[in-house]
């Protein structure tokens, strides 16, 4: 089945319905039984508008084995900071100490500190708070900021073996002037080896399609194709896979009234576009609703059709 993998990502264009399919998707796990965390590392997070209050960067049970958990990066990147200032403590001298903690809070402040706070929290749910449930499902931010989130373990794993490498140049010079073989006990060193495995275990993790699904979520329209197609081929540069499609606010096809009736023979063209363009992938429909999906009980509504829609894409 396209979504029943332990770990899904559903992505895509902003307001094309990709908290309504993970939260569709988190609900229709739960209640068959599977515990489920749904985490959104959308910085303008609406899981809460969903699901009531979920604020403060911890899990929130909503309801019988459901947790929502909205990633804060602010908070993200100062629990990351404080981390990095623990383990200066043990590296540097106290002499040194205030200047370097100087540095670390303006590169606090730099462009990336929070999308790496939040890279952070991602490897930590991925590695660590994944033990305690069957699934875990993310709703992501609008497609950019997500690629970047997904092809950072691989970016950022290079960039720390560079870091390992110049520290074992380092270590080899000494050795060579204190003749000395034996590589010294490095914490550095320590740290940043820990760092690389956990990213290395998150990238091989996120290109497992056993265990992670990337599902775009698009409605048919011209530009959110286009950005899909975008989407697919940078992940698949990194080595990441896509497994599906969500294709959402598909409109009904009875009506009488010609706006309407123009809008919907363009709708099938995009929708013959999509079939063309991704005849490969799996791909699941949904129906446009007359409402907005603003609650549990509008997410209930559009359920059994998802769950329908999935069996068919699943079977074909
Ligand atoms: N199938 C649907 N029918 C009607 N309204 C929908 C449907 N899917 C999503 N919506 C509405 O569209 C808006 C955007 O959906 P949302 O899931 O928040 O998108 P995203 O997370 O991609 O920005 C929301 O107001 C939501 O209620
Ligand atoms: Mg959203």
């Amino acid at each position: 089945m396209l979504l029943d993998r332990p770990v899904l990502f559903f992505a895509g264009k902003g307001g094309v319905g990709k908290t309504t399919c993970a939260a569709l998707t988190a609900l229709a796990a739960a209640r068959a039984g599977e515990r489920t965390l749904l985490v959104s590392t959308d910085p303008a997070h609406n899981l809460g508008d969903l699901f009531g209050p979920v604020a403060g960067g911890v899990a929130h049970e909503v309801s019988a084995r459901l947790d929502v958990l909205e990633i804060d990066p602010v908070a993200e990147t100062r629990r990351y900071l404080d981390e990095v200032k623990g383990n200066m403590r043990r590296l540097v001298s106290s002499t040194l100490l205030a200047e370097a903690e100087r540095q670390v809070d303006l590169a606090g402040r730099a462009p990336g500190a929070e999308e790496s706070a939040l890279l952070e929290r991602m490897v930590g749910v991925l590695l660590d708070e994944r033990v305690r449930y069957r699934r875990v499902i993310f709703d992501t931010a609008p497609t950019g900021h997500t690629l970047r989130l997904l092809t950072m373990p691989s970016l950022m794993g290079a960039w720390v073996d560079g870091l390992l490498r110049r520290r074992a140049a380092h270590h080899d010079a000494r050795a060579g002037w204190l003749g000395a073989p034996e590589v010294p006990e490095d914490p550095v060193f320590e740290l940043l080896h820990r760092r690389r495995l956990r990213l290395e275990q998150t990238r091989s993790l996120l290109a497992d399609r056993a265990v992670t699904g990337l599902v775009f979520v698009l409605v048919p329209e011209a530009l959110p194709i286009a950005e899909t197609r975008r989407g697919i081929d940078e992940l698949a540069d990194h080595g990441l896979a896509v497994a599906g499609l969500v294709v959402n606010r598909v409109m009904p096809t009875a009506t009488s009234d010609p706006f309407y009736a123009e809008r919907k023979r363009r709708e099938r063209e995009y929708l013959a576009r999509i079939d063309a363009m991704f005849a490969d992938l799996p791909r699941i429909d949904l129906p446009l609703l007359a409402g907005d999906v603003d609650s549990v009980a509008a997410l209930e509504q559009l359920l059994p059709a998802f769950i329908e829609a999935e069996a068919q894409a699943s079977a074909r």
